[in-house]
This record gives C-alpha cells, structure tokens and sequence, in this order.
C-alpha cells in the first residue's frame, strides 16, 4: 500500500492538481468514486502569505475529502515556509510544492517550473517548507525545463535530500507544455534514484494504463489529471482492476445523477455563473462518445444562463434514458 510521510492511502490512484477544475465539488466526487488522494488546484504563496480572501477559500476543505492534499506554488523560501504552515493549520493531510507549471504569469515570477532551472532556490524553497511543517510533504516537477535539460533525477535527489515524503513526476518537459507525449522512461529512471514513493503522472488515459505505468516504470503509485475530467469513474475502475475484478460502467442515470449533484454543489460553492462556465465546460467532457452527444455539445456551448444549462441538460439525458428502455 502507498503511504506518504505517516498518511496510508486505500489505493494508489490519485487526483493531480488542476487549476480551475479540482475545486473542492470535484475532489468530493472524485474521493467518493474511488480516488486514493485528491490534490487542490495550485495555490498562491504570496495570497496565503497575505491573507487574501480569494486565496484563502481555495483552502476550504471537508472531511469526506480527506486525505486532501493543498499544492503551494511560489519563489521565495520564507513565504512559502509560511504559506506551507497556513495550509497545514487549515487541516490539509498533505502540503506539495508546485514545481511543474509551465504558464507564463508562474513562471516569470521564479515558480513553478522555473524552479527546474534553478535547482539551488528549489532546495531552499524544499528546505525551508520542511523546517515549517510537520505535514507530509510531496514535490511535483516535470522532466525538465527543455528536452536538453532532463534533471528529473537530479531535482528528485534534491528532493528526497531535503526530507520530502515523494516526488510527483509529470513526464513531460516544460516547454513541451500538454503537448506531445509523456516519456514514462523518465519515470523509470526517477524511480531508480530515490528511495521515497515515485507518484508517476502523464498520459493516463484509461484505468489500464495506470496499471501499465505502475508496472513499467516500477513506480509506487499514479496521478491522474485529464482523464479524471472526462471519466471521473476511472480511479475506482484502475483499483477494481487492479484487484482483478471487471471494470465498473456506470449506466446513464449514475452519470445523470453525478452531473446533477456536481452541479449543485458548485453554485453553493463558487456562485452561480462561476458554477456555470465550469459545468458548461465539464459537461462537454462528460457527454463525449455518447449516443447524440455531438448535437447537444453543440447547444450546450451556446448556453449562457442557468436555467438554460439545466433544461438543456435534463433534455439530453431524458432522451438518452429513453433510448434504453
Ligand atoms: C486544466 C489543467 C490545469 C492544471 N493545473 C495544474 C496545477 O494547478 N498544478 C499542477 O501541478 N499541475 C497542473 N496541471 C497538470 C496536471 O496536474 C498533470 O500533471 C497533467 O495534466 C498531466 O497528467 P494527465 O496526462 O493525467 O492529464 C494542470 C493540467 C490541466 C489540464
């Protein structure tokens, strides 16, 4: 079984972190459908540090998350210490630090992936989130910052060096940005370096290549980000699996019901127009591959209000119930 620092997850099949979709709506269904660890969108340190209301709500938790983890991104060691410790006080299982974003406005300001570029301030950043808090601590990073500079083994020594409880790779470099393929090689070789649990990210698309990634790269779990977006059933299928069992397929009225109740919490959680754009957005992932989607998709882009969205929607999955009995 995985374990993290002190935190034993029930399966190795974790949420990655992704700005704008893993806000606290999706991490609990995402949980209650099998996942062993869900991650929080990346958080500012300097908004932590400074109290910003905004900031602050992305911390909003629940216990039916749990184990939760908070990811922190930042530049300067000492405000990431404090941010790390504002996390940990607001109950989060897990800190991370984001060393894997590739964006522009991230990356301008030393974080994120620029931090593969400039190993010697991620170490200190490592180190003084460390000295900070007593939670466990993961690190998420690419390969490299370009396919000329792969030190991902290098940064995961780093890594475990400063007393992190696992390394995240993403095996991609940071110009490659989504692009192209995740070289699971890399992976491979992480694993070789370090003795702390390798959390494998990249390319998983379906349950079976989490378990392809496990088994190729040797490494202690996996981290699964667009997919969980399109099949929020895959952790519970790639656990099922894994113990042998058939894949679960949720029938049309579990998915309707998801739907539903994803959408709910997210109007009481981030308002209604904020819950809108979000669903809108998700609901194309959702639909993809079903019977008729392609003529819905089509109308649910043009949707600009909530009452719209949740007939348009009833109407889809009315029809798609009927065409089964
Ligand atoms: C919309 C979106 C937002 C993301 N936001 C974050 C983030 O906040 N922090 C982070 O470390 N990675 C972020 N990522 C990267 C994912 O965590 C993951 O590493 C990447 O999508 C590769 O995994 P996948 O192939 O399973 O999607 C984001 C990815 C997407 C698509």
């Amino acid at each position: 079984m995985l374990k993290i620092g002190n935190i034993e997850l029930e399966n190795r099949f974790i949420l990655a972190p992704m700005a704008g979709i893993t806000n606290l709506p999706f991490r609990l269904i995402i949980r209650r459908l099998g996942a062993g660890l869900v991650y929080s969108e990346m958080v500012s340190a300097m908004g932590l540090y400074l109290d910003q209301k905004k900031t602050m709500e992305y911390l909003i938790s629940d216990p039916a998350e749990r184990p939760f983890a908070v990811q922190i991104f930042g530049a300067d060691p000492s405000i990431m210490a404090i941010a790390a410790q504002v996390v940990e006080k607001s109950g989060a299982d897990i800190v991370d630090i984001n060393m894997g974003c590739p964006v522009k406005k991230v990356t301008k300001t030393g974080s994120g992936a620029a931090l593969l570029k400039s190993l010697d301030r991620a170490k200190k950043i490592i180190t003084a989130v460390r000295a900070a808090c007593e939670a466990p601590l993961t690190v998420k990073i690419r390969s490299g910052w370009t396919s000329d500079s792969i030190i991902a083994c290098d940064a995961a020594r780093m890594i475990e060096e400063c007393r992190a409880n696992a390394v995240i790779i993403h095996a991609r470099t940071a110009s490659q940005g989504y692009s192209g393929y995740a070289d699971w090689d890399i992976i491979t070789r992480v694993k070789e370096s370090v003795k702390i649990p390798v959390i494998g990210n990249g390319d998983i698309n379906k349950p079976q290549d989490g378990l392809k990634m496990m088994e190729q790269t040797g490494c202690d779990g996996v981290m699964i980000g667009r997919a969980a977006s399109r099949n929020p059933w895959i952790f519970r299928q790639a656990a099922e699996l894994e113990k042998g069992n058939p894949i679960y397929v949720p029938g049309i009225p579990e998915r309707r019901a998801l739907i539903m109740d994803q959408y709910k919490s997210l109007t009481t959680c981030i308002g209604d127009r904020k819950a809108m754009l979000c669903m809108r957005g998700l609901m194309l992932k959702y639909t993809k591959g079903l019977p008729g989607s392609s003529r819905f998709r089509e109308a649910f882009t043009q949707i600009k209000d909530l009452d719209s969205l949740i007939s348009v929607m009833d109407r889809y999955f009315s029809a798609l119930e009927e065409r089964m009995v």
